[in-house]
């Protein structure tokens, strides 16, 4: 359940002591998940990992090969996509890169192009830069995701693995016969997932990126999902005018974190009487999640629309002391 809910830290081992298994994990899963998941009583602990023991060859082998004054710079998690894997490479560890390239390479069997971030992400398509350091120059791949398969390549749409949870999650509280527009809908991962997921859905998926919009219809195609979602390539402000006048939602997914507060009105135009919104922007500490509900509560203050928090979560740090925040909003007018 840790592992399809991406809560496992994989480059550290499962460690048994007695009776104890202690599992790595990147964040605590929320207690209702671990319910469900049937688990009566689980104790999150921080245990401190004897060193070589429980740390994983990645990074073990890394530090065999960089100065020891450079260790604390050594990346401590990589995002794989498909056969592609993405690290940060701090400019110290520039000289380093083959070497760190080789070293996922051989530590991760399924890896055939290893990427480090040249540059930071970038509005409004949301790509960044990236250098090749080890593997072959092969940045379209194939990711896998609960079942879903998405053709994407990392230099030309955004993906991220690391909202596989929320994908999950929000997806699996779609109803039967529901209406979803997802605004920002990428190369599709809530649309096709959703769509998957139920018999009866209607779907909405729009992006500005051609490349995305592109790839969302090929994922739809192979996903076979055809007849429940309709990808619509553009502005969300223009499409609003033009393909979706008259679409009531019972749902609106905005997966666009840097803009949501802008936003807001237009997914609130989408929505029924009485409506959810599945919700991202960045927070800062400290409480990003009190901060990101107070910021909705102003954006719809003269609005007419009531909002309540049903649930809110960080799901990533985006930058120093700085959160992606997911908040699902119940609106009623
Ligand atoms: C964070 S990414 C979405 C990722 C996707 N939901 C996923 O889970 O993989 C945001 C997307 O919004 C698209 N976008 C940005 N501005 C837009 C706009 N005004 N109208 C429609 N799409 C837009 C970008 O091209 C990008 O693909």
């Amino acid at each position: 359940m840790l592992k399809e809910h991406a809560f496992l830290k994989r480059e550290m081992k499962i460690s048994v002591e007695g009776e104890l298994a202690f599992i790595p994990i990147k964040e605590a899963p929320p207690r209702n998940l671990l319910n469900n998941a049937g688990l009566g009583y689980v104790n999150v602990v921080e245990k401190i990992v004897e060193a070589g023991k429980t740390i994983q060859n990645f990074t073990s082998a890394l530090e065999k090969v960089i100065p020891s004054k450079l260790k604390p710079l050594i990346p401590r998690s990589l995002d794989i996509i498909g056969h592609v894997a993405i690290v940060e490479l701090p400019p110290e560890l520039e000289p380093y890169a083959e070497a760190l390239g080789k070293t996922v390479m051989e530590t991760h069997r399924n890896v055939k192009t290893v990427l480090a971030k040249t540059s930071q992400v970038d509005s409004p398509f949301r790509l960044r830069k990236f250098k090749l350091i080890s593997g072959i120059d092969q940045t379209e791949t194939v990711h896998r995701e609960f079942g879903c398969r998405f053709v994407v390549d990392v230099r030309k749409v955004y993906f991220s693995p690391r909202l596989s949870f929320e994908h999950d999650r929000v997806s699996a509280q779609i109803g039967e016969g529901e209406t979803v527009v997802d605004m920002f809908a990428g190369v599709g991962p809530f649309s096709i997932l959703t769509a998957k997921r139920r018999k009866k859905v209607k779907v909405y998926a729009i992006d500005a990126n051609p490349e995305a919009y592109s790839y969302l219809l090929r994922n739809i195609a192979i996903n076979k999902v055809d007849s429940k979602v309709t990808a619509l390539l553009g502005d969300i402000q223009r499409l609003l005018e033009k393909n979706l006048r008259g679409v009531k939602a019972d749902r609106v997914i905005m997966n666009l974190p840097s803009e949501a507060f802008r936003f807001l009105p237009q997914a609130l135009t989408l929505l029924k009487a009485e409506g959810i919104v599945h919700y991202y922007c960045f927070a800062k500490e400290p409480n990003p999640l009190e901060k990101a509900e107070e910021e909705v509560k102003k954006t719809v203050a003269f609005s007419g629309w009531k909002a309540d928090v049903l649930y809110a979560r960080r799901v990533k740090p985006s930058a120093p002391r700085t959160w992606m925040v997911a908040l699902d909003l119940r609106f009623t007018l």
